[in-house]
């Protein structure tokens, strides 16, 4: 498809820059879609963010930006409008210049978990679920958990004081759903979630005792690469259900493209 004087501009802001997927994936989704629209890498330091943000308002050619890391929290306090689920989860990774140059921010991270965790006919309402991890993916995830309705949700965290944050800010919005701070030890729960950055090298420990793994299990990854974490190939051995990370990803594009207007 030809770049033209009509052309949609999208970005991708992040820093470091070299390793990110989106430009090759939303490019090919608007390629399939016959979509008018490009989305280009725009490599962006913290200092250099506010003014970046100010000036996209003034580009009429611009669609949106995907944020990632490390600019997720920042780009809160830098747009026009936050959604309720951005504002309780404190991040965005998606902004949407509207025709009049405000700037709306959301947050796909937990709805794209959520919605690759149905998609595989995975449903934790009403079930007890188990994140290690709460940073900020296992942030997103645990809003978008407490809105399903589990029965329970165990939060487990090398750094513990950042869990019991998660859990207080959690009680605010969800005071109906029970949240315990756990230990490596997961049993007794249905659905395992390692949302920790633990298993995306090869040597990385468990993020959680392997011991307590049990066959009925569902156990859920959200690293990508390698698409079998240590977690997943130890699950499988257990006799576990395993669910990839490719599938929030995946789930964030559509929902992402919806946001931003890349339709057919
Ligand atoms: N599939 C997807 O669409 C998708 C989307 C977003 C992110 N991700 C993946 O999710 C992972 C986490 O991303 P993030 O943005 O949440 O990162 P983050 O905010 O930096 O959080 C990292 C988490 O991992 C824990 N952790 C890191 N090193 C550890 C260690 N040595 N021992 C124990 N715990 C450790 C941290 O614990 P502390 O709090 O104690 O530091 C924290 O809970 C990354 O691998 C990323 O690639 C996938």
């Amino acid at each position: 498809m030809q770049i033209t004087g009509h052309t949609r501009v999208f970005g991708i802001l992040a820093d470091p820059i070299a390793q990110v997927k989106t430009p090759q994936m939303l490019n090919a989704l608007m390629a399939e879609r016959g979509f008018d629209g490009v989305l280009v890498p725009f490599w962006v330091a913290p200092d250099g963010l506010a003014a970046f943000i100010d000036g996209m308002r003034a580009c009429r050619s611009l669609g949106g930006l995907i944020v990632t890391v490390p600019h997720k929290t920042a780009v809160l306090a830098l747009g026009d409008e936050v959604t309720a689920v951005a504002r309780h989860i404190g991040a965005a990774n998606v902004i949407r210049r509207e025709a009049d140059g405000r700037l709306v921010a959301t947050m796909y991270d937990g709805a794209g978990f959520l919605g690759g965790m149905r998609e595989a006919g995975i449903e934790p309402g009403g079930r007890a679920v188990y994140l290690a991890g709460a940073g900020g993916a296992a942030n997103a995830i645990a809003f978008s958990l407490a809105e399903a309705g589990v029965s329970q949700l165990t939060i487990a965290n090398r750094t513990r004081a950042k869990a019991e944050d998660l859990r207080e800010r959690l009680g605010r919005v969800y005071p109906d759903v029970p949240v315990m701070i756990g230990s490596p030890d997961a049993s007794g729960h249905d659905i395992v979630v390692n949302a920790t950055s633990l298993g995306l090298k090869l040597a990385d420990p468990l993020p959680l005792d392997a011991a307590s793994l049990s066959p009925g299990m569902i156990v859920a990854e959200i690293i990508m690469d390698p698409e079998i974490t240590p977690l997943l190939a130890t699950a499988r051995e257990k006799g576990c259900r395993i669910h990839r990370g490719w599938p929030m990803l995946e789930r964030q594009r559509e929902l992402m493209a919806e946001f931003l207007g890349i339709g057919p």
